[in-house]
């Protein structure tokens, strides 16, 4: 299965040397109290995980999840499913929330729970994603926080899956073209708008 790997994209150790750079300029910019961290599960577990450890403010975390229907998917159907949101609702009252995210593709994701916390009496939404893609998609919602630009491809890794694997790499890897190209066309064929 490690054969539907092309290269690796971003390595662990330049990850970390760009989360320490980030954490630092996020911990100046946040406020100092009132914030709730919230990991957008699966995909930002584990980059809200080693962002939280290195930021200095007071916070607390909540967590929410979104997704799409399952199956073969390399793209963005543009249905946002989420979960827990009544949880996250309440822990973003009265709070200034930090949504972390794995990716900035088409920003349905963080448009939705964006506008969703924002309208549950939170005193301000900051969204942080670790990678952004290049498109116009991505760059007009302007996220206020972003680890990586990175190219308009499928990437894997450091919680980013593809059908569910390759969450626990330590490194963003592309998927090989050939592969994404066989999942669109299962995609197509299943009738599936694939998924978030
Ligand atoms: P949107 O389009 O809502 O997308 O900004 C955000 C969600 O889509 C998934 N996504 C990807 N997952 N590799 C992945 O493993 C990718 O290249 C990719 N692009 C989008 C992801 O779940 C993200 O939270």
């Amino acid at each position: 299965m490690q054969s539907d790997l092309d290269q690796i994209l971003i390595s662990p150790a330049a990850i970390s040397a760009r989360l320490d750079a980030l954490a630092a300029q996020m911990g100046k910019e946040l406020p100092r109290e009132g914030v709730v961290l919230m990991p957008v599960l699966t995909g930002g577990m584990v980059f809200a995980a080693d962002l939280m450890r290195r930021l200095p403010n007071r916070l607390t975390i909540a967590c929410v999840g979104a997704s799409s229907y399952p199956g073969v998917r390399t793209a963005s159907s543009g249905e946002v499913h989420l979960a827990g949101l009544e949880q996250a609702r309440a822990a973003a009252r009265g709070k200034h929330v930090l949504l972390v995210d794995d990716i900035l593709d088409t920003g349905h994701t963080l448009g939705a729970l964006r506008d969703a916390l924002a309208a549950s009496g939170a005193l301000s939404v900051r969204t942080c994603v670790l990678l952004r893609k290049d498109r116009a998609a991505a760059r007009a919602f302007s996220a206020d926080f972003c680890a990586f630009d990175i190219p308009d491809a499928f990437v894997v890794g450091y919680g980013l899956d593809f059908n569910g694997l390759y969450r626990n790499l330590p490194g963003i890897c592309m998927l090989k073209p050939e592969v994404v190209m066989r999942a669109q066309m299962q995609a197509k064929a299943h009738g599936q708008g694939a998924g978030a």
